[in-house]
């Protein structure tokens, strides 16, 4: 059924909520997101390790459905239909066809125990109805446009004969096969070389121009942001902290978490627990969520409305919003925050 949706959004998530049990209480991982995504948008996501990101993701397929108690609150409307509401037969028709998704594992979404062309021709016989012979086809096509030499040879082999970067790329074509309108890319390139990194975000951005196909890109490396992403959402603590055009969040960031992330460029990628460079402390657990901000434990710009009341999100320009309490109406300052 239709529900209400906003002209042109692709994907559309209100007020989400994922939470787990732990301890006899349910901890919301994600903890109430709003993002949208529009036809053809390539959207970058950022954030400090259990920020929610990868949870917020999986859930828009149900990913986490099977493998644990999960409880999720809020709307995720794609092309106008929640999937929440959704019968998991019913994801099953979606994932790989109309939205598909590719980890930083490949090991973990290919199959050791059937060859790389079977799995690629299956995924087109089962979503796509194409014949066999239209299927093997295809995936030779596709093996190709992900730029593995000698795709017919490829075909006949097993992942574990592949090298890592081939087998990402076996996977990125498997993904790709159905032409999704939305590929989800979790960290799929942060385990490659640089040069293979290099060519596989050319051709998720070359499918991008191609196919019009939007990707939610999740990353911890702001370079790759900067060069692949129109937008950026900048996750923290299981919310949207802020959000912009890529070009705008870089020349004016406005959270203070964004501008410390930003200025530890490149050391970003630090292990959970670890402080950055230029934010005090770590990211809370999910069992000590301040009730007000929740970056406010950290935050040097810190008074007591942050801590007791949750920050507005704040438009301060088209299409730049910030959950910030120093943005909100009556404040005058609008200046960047020195951390
Ligand atoms: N099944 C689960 N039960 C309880 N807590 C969970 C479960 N799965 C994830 N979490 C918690 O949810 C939070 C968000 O995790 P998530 O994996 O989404 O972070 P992330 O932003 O993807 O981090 P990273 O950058 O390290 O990949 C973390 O605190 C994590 O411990
Ligand atoms: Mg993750």
């Amino acid at each position: 059924m239709m529900e209400e949706k906003k002209q042109d959004t692709l994907l559309e998530i209100k007020d989400l909520k994922v939470k787990f049990p732990v301890h006899k209480d349910w901890l919301p991982a994600v903890n109430g997101v709003n993002l949208e995504i529009y036809p053809g948008e390539i959207a970058g996501i950022v954030g400090e390790s259990g920020s929610g990101k990868s949870v917020m993701s999986q859930s828009i397929l149900r990913l986490r459905d099977h493998d644990t108690a999960v409880r999720y609150e809020g709307k995720i409307l794609f092309e106008g239909e929640n999937l929440l509401t959704k019968p998991l037969e019913q994801m099953r028709a979606i994932r790989g066809n109309q939205i598909s998704v590719i980890f930083q594992d490949p090991l973990n979404s290919l199959s050791p125990v059937h060859t790389v062309g079977n799995q690629i021709m299956e995924v087109l016989m089962l979503h796509k109805r194409l014949s066999k012979e239209e299927a093997r086809k295809k995936s030779i096509e596709m093996l190709r446009l992900t730029g593995i030499p000698n795709p017919d040879a490829s075909m006949k082999k097993y992942p574990f004969e592949l090298s890592g970067g081939m087998q990402q790329r076996v996977m990125i074509a498997m993904a790709l096969a159905c032409e999704p309108k939305l590929l989800i890319a979790d960290e799929p390139t942060t385990a490659l070389d640089v040069t293979i990194q290099e060519q596989i975000l050319h051709l998720i951005r070359d499918l991008n121009r191609r196919l019009g196909m939007s990707v939610l890109f999740i990353t911890h490396d702001m370079g790759v942001v900067s060069r692949l992403c129109h937008s950026v959402k900048v996750m923290y603590l299981g919310q949207v902290v802020e959000e912009a055009k890529t070009e705008e969040l870089f020349e004016h960031p406005c959270h203070p978490y964004t501008q410390g992330l930003l200025a530890c460029i490149p050391h970003l990628r630090v292990k959970r627990g670890q402080e950055l460079p230029t934010i005090r402390g770590t990211v809370p657990s999910l069992s000590h969520i301040p009730k007000g901000c929740h970056f406010c434990t950290r935050c040097a710009m810190v008074d007591e409305t942050c801590k007791n009341c949750p920050p507005p999100l704040v438009e301060v320009s088209p299409g730049h919003k910030v959950k910030c309490w120093k943005y909100a109406a009556g404040k005058e300052e609008k200046e960047v925050v020195k951390v």
